[in-house]
């Protein structure tokens, strides 16, 4: 067995795999320490495949149906395009699709501002849709899974318009309502997500109500136990009818603490309402009691968004005694901290990477499991986010490709990812629609930054990145709408990232993923077996082992545009040792360098 060597890790990377990594915002030099490194590099538990319910052996494809197919012509997609595409998420291996909300909406933040649960958006079709949906999903053998907005509602939800008509109405208290401050202005000083302070007045009452995200999104008052009740009938309801599954958006934010305190001011005047609100004792009482009374004794699961739980924290939120089957844990995804300023957005290392990933495998290694995702609605591509600028998108999309449905837990792709789909780069701040994006730019201009500069962070992390058009061919519009306009611009790069081209290239990302797909249903290894982190210091290369009844596969994904020798890896490599996948599709010797973004799984 050949195996390249070199002396010390830094001695090898060279000045230009640094600098590439840094401009990625993955900083071989990076001051910032991993949260949880002590457990990184335990090993988790291995059980059984047979001892898997089916959500933890299915792969889930979010569907954001607004962009992925309209069945009839219009801007925006709906659900009969979802039921369309069926067979193409079939032969993709896809168990479940997570489908973002198509509940009536006025659509302030693109369906996450619900003026109707139990109806559908006119746009995305009618109940029939979506019962047919579920009926031709259930054929193949596939599930969907409904995305639950309880947090808050639209400002147009009839609780809402009942709730700000006067103090006295049957749902006054369905919303956080407060008077003003002595001076006239919001009761406390925390700022919404989305900017801006997190109350907004409403005359009728002449009091504030509270909102976490947008104005037009009013926070629902948990404290009130009506609240809770409807809130798990609208749960009932779509159990009832069919779902699989329901992600729970923004739950972390449900329960507020008592006496709403201001929170410390940054230069704005405002605290983060995240700081302020995220993971609230008492919250999991009012989850255990939501779970008790909708999904509890069925085979549907429950994953939570649960932005501010830490790694540390999972074994409270998922497993034996915890509310969720899996958290959404965003560690991994903030690294760069972009989650508090984008302009502020910090380089990163790929040792801080490995630590997020490592810690939420250890900490729901013996107790509960953990959805895999790199990209979401909410996110940008991942083949910038993690991969140096400048590396080639298909071949970092594999890469990634193969970590994620190498690790242990639920693969969570996004719609686009299986294609390799990459950021966009539109020339004015006019042509994005997110509110996040106006908001963070606006941020970044009131930091004394240039509109060149406030562009280029929204470039980076427009959530608009994730909703241009899916891309399904090279006719019109990528054969997302037979009309003339789309609601986002179809992304440039459509006459090569697409389905059909894809579907006929035998080297394309699509096919890659399939493959890496097929790998990992017939593999229990994959499935079922413990996850241990090994060379943790290599600087350029991620890999870790699954282990099952004492066989082994090994993982390993070089991050970088440079060639990275197997170092401390080559011990993993037994004589025996054999390749299962690799992402550069030639098949080399097992114990070859690893080339620019090549990643390769081995049965050892
Ligand atoms: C979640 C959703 C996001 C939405 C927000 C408010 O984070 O993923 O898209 O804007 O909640 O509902």
């Amino acid at each position: 067995m050949s195996v390249h060597k070199c002396v010390t890790r830094r001695a090898f990377l060279s000045a230009s795999a640094m600098s590439a990594l840094a401009l990625a915002g993955c900083a071989a030099g990076s001051e910032n320490q991993p949260a949880e490194t002590p457990e990184a590099t335990e090993a988790t538990t291995a059980i059984s495949v047979d001892d898997l319910p089916w959500w933890k052996k299915s792969i889930v494809y979010e569907a954001y149906p607004k962009s992925f197919q309209s069945s009839k012509g219009a801007e925006t997609g709906d659900i009969a395009g979802v039921t369309s595409r069926l067979d193409y998420l079939k032969e993709l291996g896809v168990g479940a699709i997570w489908l973002t909300p198509v509940f009536v909406s006025p659509m302030a933040d693109n369906g996450y501002d619900v003026a109707d649960y139990y109806n559908i958006d006119p746009p995305f079709g009618t109940m029939e849709d979506m019962d047919k949906l579920m009926a031709e999903a259930a054929n193949r053998d596939i599930k969907i899974v409904l995305d639950m907005v309880v947090n808050h509602t639209s400002n147009e939800n009839a609780w809402f318009v009942e709730s700000s008509s006067s103090k006295d109405n049957d749902k006054a208290d369905w919303y956080i309502w407060r008077d003003p401050a002595e001076d006239g202005g919001a009761p406390n000083n925390w700022r919404g997500i989305f900017g801006g302070s997190a109350w907004t007045y409403v005359e009728a009452r002449d009091q504030y109500y509270l909102h976490t995200f947008l104005p037009e999104q009013p926070d629902l008052n948990w404290d009130n136990e009506a609240v809770r009740k409807e809130v798990a009938n609208v749960f009932n309801f779509w159990r009832d009818k069919g779902a699989g599954g329901f992600r729970v958006d923004a739950v972390t934010y449900i329960k507020k603490p008592e006496g709403l305190p201001d929170g410390d001011a940054e230069s704005d005047g405002f605290a983060p309402i995240h700081n302020a609100t995220a993971n609230t004792p008492g919250i999991l009482d009012y989850l255990h009691e939501l779970r008790d009374s909708t999904i509890a004794g069925t085979d549907c699961f429950m994953v939570g968004e649960a932005n501010g739980v830490q790694a540390s924290e999972l074994s409270d939120w998922v497993g034996e005694s915890g509310v969720f089957d899996m958290v959404f844990e965003f560690s991994h995804m903030d690294l760069d901290g972009h989650d508090a300023s984008w302009i502020d957005a910090h380089s990163w290392k790929l040792v801080e990477l490995k630590d997020a990933l490592s810690a939420t495998q250890a900490n729901t290694a013996a107790n509960g499991w953990c959805p895999v995702f790199f990209e979401n609605h909410d996110q940008p591509r991942c083949v910038i986010n993690f991969f140096p600028e400048g590396s080639n998108t298909d071949q970092a999309a594999k890469c990634m490709a193969t970590v994620q449905l190498g690790l242990r837990g639920t693969p969570f792709l996004y719609e686009g990812q299986e294609l390799g789909f990459a950021n966009v780069a539109w020339p004015s701040i006019d042509y994005y629609n997110d509110p996040s994006s106006h908001n963070q730019y606006n941020a970044a201009l009131a930091k004394g930054h240039t509109e060149e500069e406030a562009l280029a962070c929204v470039h980076r992390f427009s959530r608009d990145n994730a909703r241009t058009p899916m891309q399904w061919d090279t006719s019109n519009n990528a054969g997302f709408t037979t009309g003339e306009k789309t609601w986002l611009p179809v992304h440039d790069d459509y006459a090569t990232q697409n389905a059909a081209v894809e579907s006929d290239q035998a080297d394309s990302v699509l096919n890659y993923f399939r493959s890496m797909a097929a790998l990992r249903e017939g593999n229990d290894i994959l499935l079922a077996g413990s996850y241990e982190e090994v060379a943790h210091d290599h600087e350029q290369v991620y890999a870790y082992v699954r282990e099952l009844d004492g066989k082994k596969v090994l993982v390993m994904a070089n991050f970088t545009n440079e060639e990275a020798p197997l170092d401390d890896l080559a011990s993993q490599l037994t004589d025996a040792a054999t390749i299962l996948m690799d992402s550069y599709g030639d098949v080399p010797d097992v114990s070859s360098v690893l080339r620019p973004l090549e990643a390769r799984v081995c049965e050892l």
